[in-house]
């Protein structure tokens, strides 16, 4: 089934198959080659099998699920896959043209020349003018987007520029900071088929070999059924009076800390196993792992001296937004670490803003900084 822990890998040529990919995720995958630890990328197997049950979307669940579906519709995971078409902080940002001087490329976006496409990313160096006809942003835009289309030669590439929310506008994809030769060269990288599939497969709730004019919104983001396995014979059983919790569907609620952590990692970076002592001086030793909070967060003696009780949601909604203000991660803090509870040691030095000192924020790519979740005394202010 869809929940059952992948064994970690120790493929031989999987660093070979993936060394040549670069792109903001390209860089997770670069860090992994990196520290040499036995990461296992989610691929199109990590994906829910069908199990002769079939996907119902998660409109269906909407239907039912009323709060949770409304909440998830705007969250990250949802958004983290949109048709071009529906990217509204690129269709209302300040400038869409951008000059790389290190490369000497004027880049634009502006309409496509071609009919069956809204927009194109324009690279013009030198006398040679080159366009990527786009088709979809990845990520939700909280830090950026960066887009794959495709080229009048008829192949997939990923754009060497992306969206930046901060910024407002264009700026050179994270990771793929490179000298190029020419217009082409300048615009994309291209996707083989293999690196499509993978580029999508963390990106979409199923089928991501489907090709990506053909992906639809159902099935684009992470929608419910991507965590949750398909749905059908959930909803056939509550329609037909079932009342039990857990009718035929996944209760991730029942997952074990250490479970849940990898079900994330799927995605998220896998941690690693228990007594992998390797992996985990690895980690330790690469800071830039801090990008994969499953990695980090079992280095944490809140995780290994709580006895399991602590997992990814016992701070996060995986339906809903980060919050706005970091205060709000304190009430989880406190929840062990209260002088009241007595169970567990409390801070000397504050009451609050307890993630600015114990989980601060690395900067590890250009527009983006990540919270690490290897909690500890770090900084002393
Ligand atoms: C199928 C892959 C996948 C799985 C499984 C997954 N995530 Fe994510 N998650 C993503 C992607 C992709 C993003 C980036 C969204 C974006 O574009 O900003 C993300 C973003 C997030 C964020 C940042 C949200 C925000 O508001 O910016 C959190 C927190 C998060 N995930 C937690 C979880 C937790 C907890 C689980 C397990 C219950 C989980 N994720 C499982 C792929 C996944
Ligand atoms: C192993 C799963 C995985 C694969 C494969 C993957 N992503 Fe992601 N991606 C994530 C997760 C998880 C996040 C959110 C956390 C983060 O940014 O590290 C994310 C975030 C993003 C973001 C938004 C964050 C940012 O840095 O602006 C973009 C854009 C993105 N991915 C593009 C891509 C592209 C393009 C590919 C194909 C080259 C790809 N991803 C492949 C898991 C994956
Ligand atoms: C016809 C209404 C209906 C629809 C449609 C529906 N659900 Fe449910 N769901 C319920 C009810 C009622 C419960 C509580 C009873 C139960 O747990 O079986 C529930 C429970 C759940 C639970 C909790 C299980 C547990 O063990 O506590 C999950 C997860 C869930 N649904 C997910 C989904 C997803 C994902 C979809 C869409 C694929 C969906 N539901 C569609 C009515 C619905
Ligand atoms: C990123 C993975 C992910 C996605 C996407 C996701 N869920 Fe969940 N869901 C979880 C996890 C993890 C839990 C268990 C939460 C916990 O342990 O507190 C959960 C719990 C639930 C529950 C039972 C607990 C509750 O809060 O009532 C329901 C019902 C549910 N999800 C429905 C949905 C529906 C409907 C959607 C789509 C609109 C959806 N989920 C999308 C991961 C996900
Ligand atoms: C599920 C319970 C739990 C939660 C939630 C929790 N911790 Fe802990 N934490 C522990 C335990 C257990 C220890 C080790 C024993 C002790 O300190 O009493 C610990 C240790 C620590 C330490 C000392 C680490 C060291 O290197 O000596 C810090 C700092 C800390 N926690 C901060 C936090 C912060 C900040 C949060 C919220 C972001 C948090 N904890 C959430 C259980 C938890
Ligand atoms: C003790 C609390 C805590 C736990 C447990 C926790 N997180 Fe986080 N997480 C945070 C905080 C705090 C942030 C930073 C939020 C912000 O900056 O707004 C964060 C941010 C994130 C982000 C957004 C990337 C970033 O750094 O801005 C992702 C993705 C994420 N967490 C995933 C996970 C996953 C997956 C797990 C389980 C392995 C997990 N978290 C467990 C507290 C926690
Ligand atoms: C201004 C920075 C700062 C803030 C904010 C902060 N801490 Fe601390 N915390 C520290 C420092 C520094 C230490 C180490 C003190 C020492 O070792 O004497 C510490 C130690 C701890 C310890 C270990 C105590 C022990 O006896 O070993 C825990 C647990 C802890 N903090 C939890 C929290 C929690 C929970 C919050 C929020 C309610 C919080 N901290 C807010 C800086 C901070």
């Amino acid at each position: 089934m869809y929940l059952k822990p992948r064994p970690l890998r120790f493929e031989k040529n999987w660093r070979h198959s993936f060394s040549r990919q670069l792109l903001p995720c390209g860089l997770l995958l670069r860090i992994a080659l990196s520290v040499h630890t036995p990461l296992a990328v989610a691929r199109s197997d990590a994906h829910p099998q069908n199990d002769g049950n079939s996907f119902v979307g998660s409109q269906v669940c909407a239907g039912c699920h009323v709060e949770i579906a409304a909440a998830h519709k705007q969250s990250d995971h949802a958004r983290t896959l949109r048709r071009v078409e529906e990217l509204d902080e690129l269709l209302q940002a300040n400038s869409l043209k951008f000059h790389y001087k290190s490369n000497d490329v004027e880049y634009r976006i502006e309409k496509s020349s071609k009919p069956e496409y809204l927009l194109d990313l324009v690279a013009v160096k030198g006398q040679l003018t080159d366009r990527l006809h786009l088709s979809w942003g990845f990520g939700s835009g909280r830090r950026g987007v960066t887009f794959v289309g495709k080229t009048d030669r008829g192949g997939y590439g990923q754009s060497l520029v992306s969206w930046y929310q901060k910024l407002n506008a264009l700026d050179i994809t994270t990771g793929l900071d490179r000298s190029v030769s020419d217009a082409t060269d300048a615009l994309a990288d291209g996707l083989t088929p293999a690196k499509r599939v993978e580029c999508f497969s963390c990106h979409v709730t199923r089928a991501p070999e489907t090709l990506p004019e053909v992906i639809d919104n159902s099935i684009a983001g992470i929608q419910c059924e991507r965590c949750h396995g398909p749905g059908e014979a959930h909803v056939k059983a509550i329609r037909a009076g079932a009342s039990q919790t857990g009718s035929k569907i996944g209760n991730l609620g029942s997952l074990r800390a250490r479970e849940q952590i990898r079900f994330c990692g799927a995605c998220h970076g896998e941690p690693p196993g228990e007594s992998d002592l390797t992996a985990l001086s690895e980690i330790i030793a690469h800071h830039t792992t801090v990008r994969f909070p499953p990695k980090r967060l079992v280095l944490s003696r809140c995780f290994d001296e709580s006895d399991g009780r602590l997992k990814c949601t016992t701070c996060h909604d995986p339906h809903s937004v980060l919050p706005t203000s970091l205060s709000a991660f304190d009430v989880k803090c406190l929840a062990c670490h209260s002088s009241k509870s007595g169970r567990f040691s409390a801070c000397p030095v504050s009451r609050q803003d307890c993630v600015s000192c114990h989980m601060p924020r690395e900067k590890l790519m250009m527009h983006s900084d990540f919270a690490d979740h290897w909690i500890r005394k770090v900084r002393t202010p």
